[in-house]
């Protein structure tokens, strides 16, 4: 079976770095784009194009916003250490970014290549401003999904996921009007969750990428442990990915969501309206809803995502 031509957005990040694998393997890999997100954009690129080169792949990397659309600039070094790749030593690279323009490249490989599937798996800055620059951009997509949001609860906030809260301007850009959107939030992301035992497999692989997402599970299960008292870490980028590719392992149900901008204790919030279709007072017109994920086959993916990792061999 033909593997699905994607583009990735993200912020790497422990999680963006194994989904960058992951996706090397069960997708045609086309290309990435780096946002503002974990750690700075000098670091989300710089750590994009060490993965790619420590897993000798040939993929163009162009680099995206430094900055949210509205929000102060953040990020979540506490979980992913300085520099966005845990303790990994980060070797020199041997190319640089192909631009700066993460928006042009995102709108002309839309173009260039049928049936895209565009994963966004960081804050979602660049893809509202791909939006804004040219709104036809859903009708040349064979798919957007976003790893982002929850149905239920949060990580950065009692009701925030941090690729929403981070900018949740952009994400109600893209969620209102890049429709249909698949979002794989942490009600999918908190099942899948890789620890010790799926380290050690990656390392006993012996390949250089098996190796380097080995590494990064060091880190993330123990900050993960740390902060959440959990024996595995959830690798939510993967996931969406793998929504992508192999979206039987998923389960949920198309609603209208918005996201929260204002509340004090929700901004960042993604709102899913489960009540009956046709009430009043919808929060988002049904032709935009989004296909909300809520069920996955964990220990299938988890397979998965170890198999294609090791699978990009020597
Ligand atoms: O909430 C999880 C998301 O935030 C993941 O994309 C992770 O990389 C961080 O960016
Ligand atoms: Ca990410």
């Amino acid at each position: 079976m033909s593997k699905i031509p994607m583009l990735i957005d993200c912020d790497p990040g422990l999680d963006d770095a194994i989904a960058i694998l992951t996706a090397a393997h069960t997708a045609d890999l086309v290309g990435i784009t780096t946002v503002n997100g974990n750690v700075g954009i000098e670091h989300t690129t710089h750590n994009a194009l060490a993965v790619l080169q420590a897993a000798g792949l040939d993929v163009p990397v162009h680099r995206g916003a430094a900055r949210p659309l509205v929000a102060d600039t953040i990020d979540a070094s506490y979980v992913h250490g300085p520099t966005g790749l845990g303790s990994v030593t980060i070797p020199d690279l041997d190319r640089s970014e192909d631009s700066d323009d993460a928006v042009g490249f995102i709108l002309e490989t839309s173009h260039d290549i049928e049936g895209l599937h565009l994963v966004a798996i960081g804050p979602l800055t660049n893809i509202a401003l791909a939006l804004r620059r040219d709104p036809t951009l859903p009708d040349r997509l064979g798919g957007l999904t976003i790893m982002g949001g929850a149905a239920v609860g949060g990580n950065v906030t009692a009701t925030a996921e941090f690729n929403i809260w981070a900018d949740p301007e952009a994400a109600a850009i893209v969620l209102r009007e890049a429709g249909p959107v698949t979002m794989v939030g942490l009600d999918v992301t908190h099942q899948v969750l890789l620890g010790p035992e799926e380290r050690d497999m990656l390392r006993d692989a012996g390949f250089p990428a098996a190796r380097l997402a080995a590494d990064l599970l060091d880190y993330a299960v123990e900050r993960i442990g740390e902060i959440r008292g959990w024996a595995g870490a959830p690798i939510h980028d993967a996931c969406a990915v793998l929504a992508a590719t192999d979206p039987d392992l998923f389960g949920g149900d198309v609603r209208p969501v918005d996201v929260e901008l204002t509340g004090a204790l929700t901004r960042g919030m993604t709102v899913v309206d489960y009540r009956p279709s046709g009430r009043d007072g919808r929060i988002a017109p049904d032709d935009s809803a989004t296909l909300v994920l809520r069920e996955v086959d964990a220990p299938t993916v988890v397979h998965r995502i170890v198999d294609a990792v090791i699978k990009l061999g020597p």
